[in-house]
């Protein structure tokens, strides 16, 4: 339950918003989802897993959060859950389309499955463009509205995950962008978040670790010692992103990842590695 104590100590930066956030039965989207209803938004979570999205706004205690079952990779669910939040509150302002698969871990273009890599286009890229889409056939008459993709920082960096994901993810900055220019015409603003590596189901499930493994690989290669990067560190962003303190903020792939892909330490670890040795 959600403390009214705690509700009022924060300022609401979405008081009476109305969000879809895809993928929000777990992970970053469920961490967004919290924050979003914390910060007075009225969100629908649209996602596969029923159970544990029902569970999350029965754990919430308010009417301000309900659960819609939507597969983005399919047109008629993703309209249904923007119909559903239309007449239910008579308007849609953000849509946060976050919900992503990672698809199995081959990384030889050789040996790539082929559904394989299409599944994850269908979640990733596709899915977000069927929210985008149904989002801005309501935004475009109302002339505002905030559309949200979460890409990540395979949107940046090539070799460091599976060709599907890799590429799945730079489409979706490019769909941010391309978005970004025809619908600002319309008063609606497009941006991306882009987190480096979280240990949600997702990524452990990726990396066949438990979350404590996952998250000593990330603290082992991290720029940024000392602290760790977590789902409500995205969610933090996302509300900034979706509230009017970003009004004139469109068009960003906002990189949250302590500066891990503005580096490249492999030069400095192999140097490393030969200097140990040479005084092993
Ligand atoms: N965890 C990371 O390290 C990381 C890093 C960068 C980007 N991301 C991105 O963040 C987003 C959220 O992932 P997460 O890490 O929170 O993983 P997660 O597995 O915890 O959450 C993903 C959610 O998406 C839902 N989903 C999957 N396929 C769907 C479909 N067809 N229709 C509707 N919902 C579907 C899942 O049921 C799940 O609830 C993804 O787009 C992912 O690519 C994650």
């Amino acid at each position: 339950m959600i403390k009214s104590s705690s509700m009022a100590s924060i300022a609401k930066m979405l008081e009476g918003k109305v969000a879809i956030i895809t993928g929000g039965a777990s992970g970053i989207g469920a961490a967004t989802a919290k924050l979003f209803v914390q910060h007075g938004a009225k969100v629908i979570i649209a996602d596969v897993q029923d159970e544990l999205g029902q569970f999350h706004c029965k754990t919430l205690g308010t009417t301000n959060i309900h659960y819609v079952h939507c597969d983005v990779t399919s047109d008629s669910d993703v309209k249904n859950v923007v119909e559903f939040a239309v007449s239910k509150y008579g308007k849609l302002d953000i849509m946060y389309n976050n919900a992503g698969i990672s698809g199995d871990s081959n990384r030889s273009i050789t040996t790539s499955d082929n559904e394989g890599f299409k599944n994850v286009f269908g979640v990733n890229v596709y899915g977000a463009f069927l929210g985008a889409k149904h989002a801005a056939r309501v935004m475009i008459p109302a002339k505002r509205g905030v559309i949200l993709f979460t890409s990540s920082v395979a949107s940046l960096l090539g070799g460091e995950t599976t060709h599907a994901y890799a590429v799945s993810k730079h489409a979706v900055v490019g769909l941010m962008k391309n978005l970004c220019v025809e619908l600002g015409e319309h008063g609606i603003r497009v941006n991306c978040v882009c987190p480096g590596g979280i240990p949600t189901p997702m990524l452990n499930n990726a990396l066949k670790m438990n979350k404590k493994e996952t998250q000593e690989v990330l603290c082992k290669v991290a720029v940024l010692k000392g602290t760790v990067l977590e789902a409500e560190d995205i969610a933090k962003a996302a509300v900034y992103l979706c509230s009017d303190e970003a009004k004139f903020v469109s068009g960003v792939n906002f990189v949250l990842d302590g500066g891990y892909s503005i580096t490249n330490n492999s030069f400095t670890s192999a140097l490393n590695a030969l200097i140990n040795n040479n005084h092993a």
